[in-house]
């Protein structure tokens, strides 16, 4: 026999055995699974003692005959279905009032919120603007009108009267042979432009509030609603008004002529005329008692 065969032959042996140890195996396996364990002599001795002295502690394995009873039996009525307890509760009607009381609350709550909203934008809006006053040009800023020279041009080219809609004033010229007198009358806000030989004049009557025209004819300033009338640099000379024209402060800064419209200077008393103007022409309106 040659090397071969023997080869072969031991080779069919191994397999041999291999497979007869594998069947094994699973036929150990399917048995332990399927049917009882083997049990020793002595344990079982003990069960059997045990079933005797009390067969109600001993559980015995249900038969063939319990399983089917059990399987085929109908299901008792004191069992819920599980579908039964997951099914969805009944409907109930909403109660009404209950929908319009939280309606309100919500309409009531929505209101109070935008009117919050509403107070709040505005305080944010105004309050910057009153704290601060724009200084952007408007009336309420310091007003950069010009040059003293160009601004004192443009009032002669405008006939003694410059008027600047955007401070709401008046702008006239101030004679300097007056300026001793007003050294002892004016404030120092206002000395400034006088000593630049500008005014500012606030527009408003300071009787009632009418906007003051000026009169060409009189070269002074008249107002029409009750009467009252002022010189050129807004010294009272008749009508109802309590004193003279308000002015406005003003500086001079790097040549230019400038007046804060957000600081108001109450006029001169009833009676200074440091200017001593009278009417140049007819007056614009009647001459009025002065009071
Ligand atoms: S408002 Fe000017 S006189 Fe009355």
């Amino acid at each position: 026999m040659s090397g071969i065969w023997i080869a072969l032959i031991v080779l069919v042996v191994v397999v041999g055995v291999a497979a007869a140890l594998l069947g094994a195996a699973n036929r150990t396996d399917t048995t332990s699974a399927t049917s009882s364990p083997t049990l020793g002599r002595e344990a079982i001795k003990k069960d059997k003692a045990a079933r005797k002295a009390d067969p109600q502690q001993v559980v015995q394995p249900p038969t063939g005959k319990e399983f089917e009873s059990v399987a085929v039996a109908p299901v008792s009525a004191d069992i819920e279905p599980a579908e039964a307890s997951l099914a969805p509760a009944p409907w109930v009607q909403p109660d009404a009032e209950q929908i319009g009381a939280s309606r309100r609350a919500f309409l009531n709550r929505s209101i109070v919120a935008l009117m919050g909203l509403g107070i709040a934008g505005f305080a944010a809006a105004a309050f910057p603007a009153f704290l601060w006053p724009s200084s952007s040009g408007g009336f309420g800023s310091k007003i950069r009108v010009g040059k003293v020279s160009d601004v004192e041009a443009d009032v002669s080219a405008n006939n003694g009267f410059l008027y600047k809609p955007e401070g709401r004033m008046w702008i006239t010229l101030y004679p300097a042979a007056a300026l001793p007198k007003a050294e002892k009358t004016y404030s120092e806000p206002e000395l400034a432009g006088m000593r630049a030989g500008l005014v500012a004049l606030y527009q408003k009557c300071p009787h009632l509030g009418c906007r003051v025209p000026s009169c060409d004819s009189s070269q002074w300033f008249e107002c029409p609603c009750h009467g009252s009338q002022y010189n050129q640099v807004g010294e009272k000379k008749g009508g109802p008004a309590p004193r003279g024209m308000d002015h406005f402060a003003t500086e001079i800064s790097g040549g230019e002529y400038v007046v804060n419209t957000g600081a108001v200077i109450q006029g001169p008393p009833i009676g200074t005329n440091t200017t001593g103007q009278e009417a140049e022409g007819p007056n614009c309106i009647g001459a009025s008692e002065e009071h």
